[in-house]
């Protein structure tokens, strides 16, 4: 049977919009009060109200989690204001793709900025905290998931340095992992598949279309779906680590 997280504190990242806003109402409504971090604090407003609404607990924190300041802040804030962290949900992350010749190195930056620094920021200043969390009621287990993607496993011609910053969170992960497996944190790897969220509308235009042109037939996952499969990781019995849970829509092939 599935343990509900009520008494417990997650922080999740990119909560503004698409996977993240999704996965802050799904682990609200499984009892966890709400930390929001994002840059666009209008949005994470609007949606800590509505988590409010329905009788949840929600605190927002604009921030850059590209700075280390600000990410160990948005973690710290978490703690002394909800008084605790048990899951850190690392999912803020841009894709932004195209050929590697003539590629501007301003996107690759931002990619390995956030996708990777960023989760590695996040995740040094939560390990403490987790690890306070995993050894306390009501849980006696915490949870790092990190998000990465369809892209973490499959290396594809035009997703050269996206396919590099996933593949970095995998093996960060995974070393994680093993390093605090005994103190019950247990980290794990959601890799969704094509998901209807904002991602895509940052690549340049010329890249959008190719994009449309690969999944325009697809029926994509809802940003619900992948919220769900985040829910069932971090509501397993203490025994149980889903470590990896890879979730493609039923049309995609690769
Ligand atoms: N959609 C898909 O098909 C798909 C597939 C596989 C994996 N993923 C992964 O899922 C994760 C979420 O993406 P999504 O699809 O939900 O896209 P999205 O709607 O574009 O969400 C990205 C989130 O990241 C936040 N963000 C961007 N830069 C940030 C920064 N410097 N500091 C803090 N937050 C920042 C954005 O908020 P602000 O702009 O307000 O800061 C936004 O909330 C990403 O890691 C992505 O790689 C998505």
């Amino acid at each position: 049977m599935a343990d509900r997280l009520d008494g417990t504190v997650a922080l999740i990242t990119g909560a503004s919009s698409g996977i993240g806003e999704a996965t802050a109402v799904e682990l609200a409504a499984l009892g966890a009060s709400v930390a929001l971090a994002a840059r666009r604090a209008d949005r994470l407003v609007a949606l800590a109200a509505k988590i409010r609404g329905q009788g949840g607990t929600a605190l927002v924190l604009a921030t850059d989690v590209t700075s280390q300041q600000q990410a160990s802040e948005a973690v710290e804030r978490t703690v002394s204001e909800l008084g605790r962290l048990d899951t850190l949900v690392n999912n803020a992350g841009a894709m932004l793709l195209g050929p590697v010749v003539g590629a501007p190195l301003a996107e690759w930056q931002r990619m390995v900025e956030l996708n990777l620094l960023g989760l590695l920021y996040c995740a040094h200043a939560a390990v403490p905290h987790l690890l306070s969390a995993a050894a306390e009621d009501p849980r006696h287990v915490a949870d790092m998931v990190n998000i990465s993607s369809v892209a973490g496993r499959v290396v594809r011609n035009g997703s050269a340095v996206y396919n590099a910053t996933k593949h970095g969170v995998g093996a960060f992960s995974e070393s994680l992992r093993q390093e605090v497996a005994r103190q019950h944190i247990r980290v794990s790897l959601v890799e969704p598949g094509a998901t209807a969220t904002e991602l895509a509308s940052h690549n340049r235009p010329e890249i959008q279309g190719q994009i449309r042109q690969r999944f325009g037939s697809t029926q994509r996952l809802h940003a619900a779906d992948i919220a769900e499969a985040i829910g069932f990781v971090v509501t397993r019995p203490r025994r149980v680590a889903v470590n990896e849970m890879l979730v493609r829509p039923t049309e995609q092939e690769a």
